[in-house]
């Protein structure tokens, strides 16, 4: 078998083309309308993680500009960069150059939920002033943390968590070309934990890949090593060990989310053998926590938080 762990899957089989995007099937037929007449217009690409906001923008760029692409694109995140005056002087840079071809150029603005409302006020600024010479896609998991004046002067695209055949195809595909043995079965179960995230799904499909024949059982298995470490890190929590509940947090932050980390802790409170009383000040601390996550909040920091409570409760 040949298995190259080093090249990651999710990106070797990220689509250039608009006609491979699994799915999103009248986003991508709308794209293709904008695309043919050129017309295209400041987008907001909003939905979970995982179902080809960020594909789309770069399958639009190819599909507009070809080969050299990435001389008229620019890709900013918004959470990685100091603030809206990086990013001002970054698109100002950007635009000064003639684009090479189509008389505009792209800027893709990851994240752009978790800037702040002002930091949005002053993006809406530059859209305005930048916008004979460029097209702004945004893309972000919560709409409802875009200001109004940003939504209503971009095209919104609603991406749907993909559906079970959709998912299905394209992890068999992968399949089919890795050279990996995986039954319906396997290829369901992978579908089931991952909630129509294809991003998700074609990680799992890499990791059990790594076995000589990839099954539904494993699949559970791969998905049961998080609530297994995640226990773990319970239970040195529960008996007062902080230092070393709080490294096997840091171990499983470097393969999981700190969303996906917090709803494993949701998970496994309901199996820990302690009164309901407790259960029910926990859920509170945990429903807390999870809400910091999802704001964008440090995830060491706040599950750190969180088992520091569970810890100094245990010995009191
Ligand atoms: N609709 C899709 N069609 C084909 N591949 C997809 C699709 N959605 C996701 N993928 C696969 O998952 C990977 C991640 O997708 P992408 O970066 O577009 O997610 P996203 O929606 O931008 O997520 P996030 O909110 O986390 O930024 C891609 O590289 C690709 O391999
Ligand atoms: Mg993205």
């Amino acid at each position: 078998m040949e298995n190259n762990i080093a090249e990651i899957w999710t990106e070797k089989y990220r689509p250039k083309k608009l006609n491979d995007v699994v799915g999103q099937k009248s986003i991508v037929s709308k794209i293709k309308m904008l695309i043919e007449r050129r017309s295209i217009p400041h987008c907001l690409f909003t939905g979970h993680a995982g179902i080809g906001k960020s594909t789309l923008a770069f399958v639009i760029c190819n599909e507009l500009f070809g080969e050299d692409w990435k001389n008229n694109f620019l890709d900013l995140n918004a959470s990685d960069t100091r603030g809206i005056d990086t990013i001002r002087s970054r698109v100002k840079d950007f635009a000064r150059t003639i684009p090479i071809s189509g008389g505009f150029k792209i800027i893709f603005l990851d994240e752009a939920d978790a800037l702040t409302k002002d930091a949005q006020h002053a993006l809406r600024r530059i859209m305005e002033n930048y916008s004979d010479k460029c097209r702004f896609f945004l893309s972000c998991n919560f709409i409802s943390r875009i200001i109004h004046p940003i939504q209503s002067r971009t095209a919104v695209f609603r991406f749907s968590p993909l559906k079970e055949q959709e998912v299905i195809d394209h992890l068999r595909m992968i399949s089919g070309k890795e050279n990996v043995k995986a039954d319906d079965n396997a290829l369901k179960a992978i579908f089931n934990v991952s909630e129509g995230d294809l991003r998700k799904a074609i990680n799992i499909l890499q990791m059990a890949s790594l076995e000589e024949s990839t099954t539904e059982a494993q699949i559970y298995d791969i998905v049961k090593k998080d609530s297994e470490q995640t226990r773990k890190m319970l239970n040195y929590a529960l008996s007062g060990n902080f230092l070393e509940a709080r490294n096997s947090l840091i171990t499983m932050l470097e393969s999981i989310s700190g969303e996906d980390v917090i709803k494993e802790v949701h998970e496994q409170l309901f199996h820990l053998d302690m009164p309901d009383q407790q259960k029910i000040i926990l859920l509170e601390k945990i429903g807390e926590c999870e809400f910091r996550l999802v704001e964008g909040s440090n995830p060491r920091i706040q599950i750190g938080a969180l088992l520091a409570h569970i810890a100094l409760n245990a010995k009191k």
